[in-house]
């Protein structure tokens, strides 16, 4: 990770700079000793510029290095920490997230199809991605790979919202053409793949946006559709374009799987004989994975999204880290909130779930690891982490500001904890609401808890340019 600062443009953006305490991360905690995996600064200062940092480190060394910068929001009793990272949220779904599952496949059946199918309504489309942007930002996220559904509507609709936040973000649209409702099946596995090539070409790297290739999960793809969308996958994996599905969620599934595709010796296989497994693939779930499809994971560097409160919710399977993160073969693991399995938005939420579905397992969870994987460990799964989820020179401005004391009753339970990570479990461990403070995305202050109005796009923020000043 660079430690050197980047030089200030003069032709650039005025600065801005965030102080206080600051946590980031630059490595892997579940594979090195955790005290030597983040960077903390008591009383820090961040120096940002064109929509990245440029400078971070103790505030009076750095300050006197910019005398130029005026424009300072300051945070006390709060940690300011890179935006955290979904690796799997359906969009989608936020409209009935909430709903009684029984298992899986009735939970999709009576209320994830019928709401899905209602985004073929661009109106539809663009109102609950309005909404789901919002909750995002509230809750600090400033990056996740997210599923659409089957029509470019919901493709469209998304990567607008997100175009008008500047945030950087991951979507497609979802493969799927048997086993579901018509009113949400593509027509045939050409003209899917034809329409997903087209809205690739549209909106990846279309300034912050990137696609994924999405098939839903093995189940609800013919052969023939898995094999195109596998083919599309090779010929612009090295373009940055990600793969994102479901893998090993809950016994059923598998089950499922096996039945369909006999001759497959597991699920990860299935995925792998027909191209989608590689680079910026990312798998979410994976609670039942056996170590032949672990060591093909390590392999092929993919990414996994751990999604407890869905796993939980839904009555899935319990996601094992200590196997993910095997020394011998460590693979790459994020947080997903995956809503609407999931049933809320936050990611420190989703931590207070993950401690104790490693509990249930006679495995504990600590701060410094639950923290790592919401920022810099989702960075890892998405292959951004020279890009995103650390806070230095060189990386994109994305950053959320935890508020210690979000409630009267919050501010008096941390008079009995000093040390920082103390004071992080304890915010992951109560699930404290209105934990966010402020979210930056690309440097711009787009959530603010107490101004009005709270959220705003980034054209609403003026830039100023330094010669301006
Ligand atoms: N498997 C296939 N589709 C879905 C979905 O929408 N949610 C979850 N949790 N699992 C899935
Ligand atoms: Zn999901």
């Amino acid at each position: 990770m660079a430690t050197t600062p980047l030089p200030v443009n003069p032709d650039g953006t005025a600065l801005k700079g965030i102080r206080g305490q600051v946590l980031t991360f630059k490595a892997d905690p579940f594979l090195n000793n955790e005290k030597e995996c983040y960077d903390y600064y008591p009383d820090g200062l961040i120096v940002m510029q064109d929509g990245h940092i440029i400078n971070v480190g103790d505030y009076t060394a750095v300050a006197k290095l910019y005398p130029q910068l005026k424009d300072i929001d300051t945070y006390t009793d709060a940690v300011i920490m890179p935006g955290f990272i979904d690796c799997h949220v359906h969009y989608v779904q936020s409209p009935m997230i909430g709903s009684f599952g029984d298992t899986l496949l009735q939970w999709l059946n009576e209320y994830t199809f019928p709401t899905e199918a209602k985004f073929k309504d661009k109106a539809f489309a663009d109102e609950v991605a309005r909404m789901f942007f919002r909750q995002l930002l509230e809750q600090g996220t400033t990056t996740a790979n997210v599923f659409a559904t089957t029509f470019a509507t919901s493709v469209d609709a998304f990567f607008e919202e997100s175009e008008r936040y500047n945030t950087r973000m991951i979507s497609g649209k979802v493969l799927q053409d048997r086993n579901l409702p018509d009113s949400l099946k593509d027509e045939s596995a050409e003209e899917s793949i034809l329409l997903t090539e087209k809205l690739l070409k549209k909106w990846h790297h279309r300034g912050r946006q990137l696609y994924a290739i999405i098939p839903r999960f093995a189940p609800t793809s013919t052969p023939e559709q898995l094999q195109l969308a596998g083919e599309l996958y090779q010929r612009y994996i090295d373009q940055g374009v990600y793969m994102h599905t479901h893998l090993d969620e809950v016994q059923s599934e598998i089950d499922w799987v096996t039945q369909l595709f006999p001759d497959q010796p597991n699920y990860t296989e299935v995925y792998k004989h027909f191209g989608l497994v590689g680079r910026r693939s990312v798998m979410a779930h994976c609670c039942i994975v056996r170590e032949e499809e672990w060591q093909e994971l390590h392999r092929c560097e993919c990414g996994v999204a751990h999604c407890p409160s869905s796993n939980l919710f839904l009555g899935d399977g319990e996601f094992k880290y200590w196997e993910a993160k095997n020394p011998t073969r460590p693979v790459r693991v994020g947080m997903g909130t995956d809503v609407g399995g999931g049933t809320n938005f936050s990611i420190p939420r989703q931590l207070n779930e993950a401690y104790k579905v490693a509990m249930l397992q006679m495995k504990n969870l600590t701060a410094i690891k639950s923290f790592y994987l919401a920022t810099r460990g989702g960075a890892e799964a998405l292959h951004l982490e020279n890009t995103i989820g650390s806070i230095a020179p060189g990386y994109e401005a994305d950053i959320a500001v935890v508020d210690l004391k979000p409630s009267e009753f919050a501010a008096w339970r941390m008079k009995f904890s000093d040390d920082l990570f103390e004071k992080l479990f304890v915010v992951m461990t109560l699930g404290l609401n209105n934990v966010n403070l402020a979210t930056y995305v690309a440097g711009k202050k787009v959530y603010d808890r107490s101004r009005t109005p709270s959220h705003l796009y980034a054209s609403e923020i003026p830039d100023t340019k330094i010669s301006e000043k």
